[in-house]
């Protein structure tokens, strides 16, 4: 048994941070809404609690508390901002509207020995006193503390900036330890797991390989398992798993839509069938995925067509493992989080992600997600533990629909050539430079305009390619990569000269938003 930290979410931004800066640390956390009973939070076996933040006022939204026996149960409880504030109000203090909001980077002096804080400084001024640089993000704040709490930390415009009782190893920071830009905040974090709560930090992806194998046994029996394999991160790491615990009982099933990156579908096949012996059934169905985009220009539309077409061949294949009882699936951990809140949240569709949802009643199948409690760093360090090589396990994301939404307009043939060819380019200079992994995402794209060029003593009138190199914590915003001056001349002119029917190549700098990451 693993030592656990449970997060109640208030519904701040930052909510997925505070758990990977807890798994950083090798400490296993789990997120859950503020609002779970009493039952649930008694029986989760917590060695600590962290509050989140959140956008509620705590003198105003009623019910939004954190359950009565949190305070209780006898373990650690870190509040974070609307955290710490919930806490002061539930325990006897006055939260009420700050005299002055702080947004942004802030200076705190600790002002108490607590243990949350020992050791930890950015500067020490003349007279000795202790600052640190912390993100605030506030615009209430606790006015009054609840009995038994001493301020351990003040700013002028927050004199309750943070507070704690010692007793019963209760803490409130108002600032943001997840968040980089509170210095020590990695460091906080850890001294609550380790000092203050007494965690071992035993959650590791090599102790992680035998526990997940036995719950793959155990749940499938001698079932047989089936699984997509889309080239990503993901389905890559889940089939290594599953293929440790099950052996010849799993079938990977790749289809190759022609909508993939050069070499994609070999590397894929060869990590997998050649390297670790995953039994992977692959299916052409290029020239389908192809008459059926033929035309089609709308990106929604082609989204719609290739995830109804990989389903339909997905199914065909599938149909051929008729002793198969499981579908296996990459899902991780953010996307339950996210699509826990989704049922909650109303969000914007900007672009209908390709996923294989409703496939498993349809195949009357079940659904087995064993990395579905992974961020995406431990899925990459499980991958590597699992014998992955590394180029595929530190691979940027690809969307599902593939080149599908990087050729501009409608996907033909010479488009899907062109933009593959200039995209494997791009890439092989990035990672002979140094840059492929220090950015987040990076392709080229396929604009359906000409312009004129001249090659020779000819006029030429061509295409254009896009090259895109983003930097992104969550790839829910991000920013142009600086690329060198040097490198991008360097993959255009080979671009233009290597790749034939491109005259011209331009480098795209907006941020996300308010562009998005894909061109469509
Ligand atoms: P955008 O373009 O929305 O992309 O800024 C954010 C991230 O999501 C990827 N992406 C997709 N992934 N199916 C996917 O599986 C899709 O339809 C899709 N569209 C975008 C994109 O590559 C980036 O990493």
């Amino acid at each position: 048994m693993h030592d656990k930290v449970l997060i109640l979410d208030f519904g701040s931004q930052y909510t997925q941070l505070i758990a990977r800066r807890v798994r950083e640390a090798q400490v296993y956390c789990e997120i859950h809404p503020f609002d779970v009973s009493d039952a649930f939070v008694r029986s989760f076996g917590a060695k600590g609690v962290i509050l989140s933040g959140g956008p509620a006022s705590a003198y105003e939204a009623v019910g939004w508390r954190a359950p009565e026996v949190v305070f209780s149960l006898g373990v650690p409880v870190l509040g974070i901002c609307y955290g710490m504030q919930v806490m002061a109000e539930q325990l006897g203090g006055r939260v009420a509207q700050a005299g002055r909001r702080e947004f942004g980077q802030a200076t705190v002096q600790v002002c108490a020995d607590s243990p949350l804080f020992s050791g930890l400084a950015d500067r020490v001024d003349g007279e000795g006193r202790r600052w640190l640089d912390v993100w605030m993000s506030h615009g209430d704040a606790v006015v009054a503390l609840p009995p038994g709490f001493a301020v351990t930390a003040r700013n002028e415009s927050t004199p309750i900036a943070a507070m704690a009782d010692e007793g019963h190893r209760w803490y409130g920071v108002q600032f943001h330890p997840e968040v980089t830009h509170t210095h020590q905040g990695r460091a906080l974090i850890e001294r609550f797991l380790f000092e203050i709560c007494g965690c071992r930090g035993d959650w590791t992806m090599p102790a992680f390989i035998p526990e997940a194998i036995d719950r793959i046994r155990a749940t499938v029996g001698e079932d047989e398992v089936i699984l997509g394999l889309s080239g990503g991160v993901d389905s890559s790491v889940a089939a290594a798993l599953l293929h440790r615990a099950i052996g010849d009982r799993l079938t990977a099933i790749f289809v190759d839509n022609g909508l993939l990156r050069a070499r994609e579908g070999e590397e894929v096949r060869s990590a997998l069938a050649r390297h670790l012996g995953v039994r992977v059934m692959s299916v052409d169905a290029a020239d389908r995925f192809l008459a059926a985009l033929s035309g089609v220009s709308e990106p929604e539309e082609k989204r719609r067509i290739v995830g109804r077409l990989f389903v339909e061949v997905f199914e065909e294949v599938a149909r051929q493992r008729p002793n198969a009882r499981w579908l296996a699936q990459g899902t991780i951990y953010p996307d339950v989080i996210e699509s826990a809140a989704g049922k909650t949240k109303k969000a914007a569709a900007i672009k209908s992600h390709h996923n294989v949802g409703g496939l498993p009643e349809r195949l009357q199948l079940r659904l087995l997600e064993p990395l579905r409690e992974l961020f995406k760093d431990e899925v990459r360090a499980l991958g590597v533990a699992l014998g992955l090589p590394h180029e595929l396990v530190y691979r940027h994301p690809f969307p599902g629909p593939g080149l599908a939404v990087r050729v501009v307009g409608a996907v033909t043939r010479e488009a899907l050539t062109i933009v593959r060819q200039a995209d494997a380019i791009f890439l092989d200079e990035l990672r002979a430079a140094g840059w492929y992994e220090k950015v987040s995402q990076a392709f080229a794209v396929f604009l359906p305009v000409r312009s004129v060029g001249v090659m020779g003593d000819n006029r030429t009138y061509e295409h254009v390619i896009a090259l895109r190199a983003v930097e992104s914590e969550d790839f829910m915003t991000a920013r142009a990569a600086e690329l060198p001056w040097e490198l991008l001349a360097r993959v255009a002119h080979r671009i233009i000269n290597e790749v034939s029917g491109v005259n011209r190549v331009v480098y795209d700098v907006s941020s996300k938003p308010p562009a998005t990451i894909e061109w469509e």
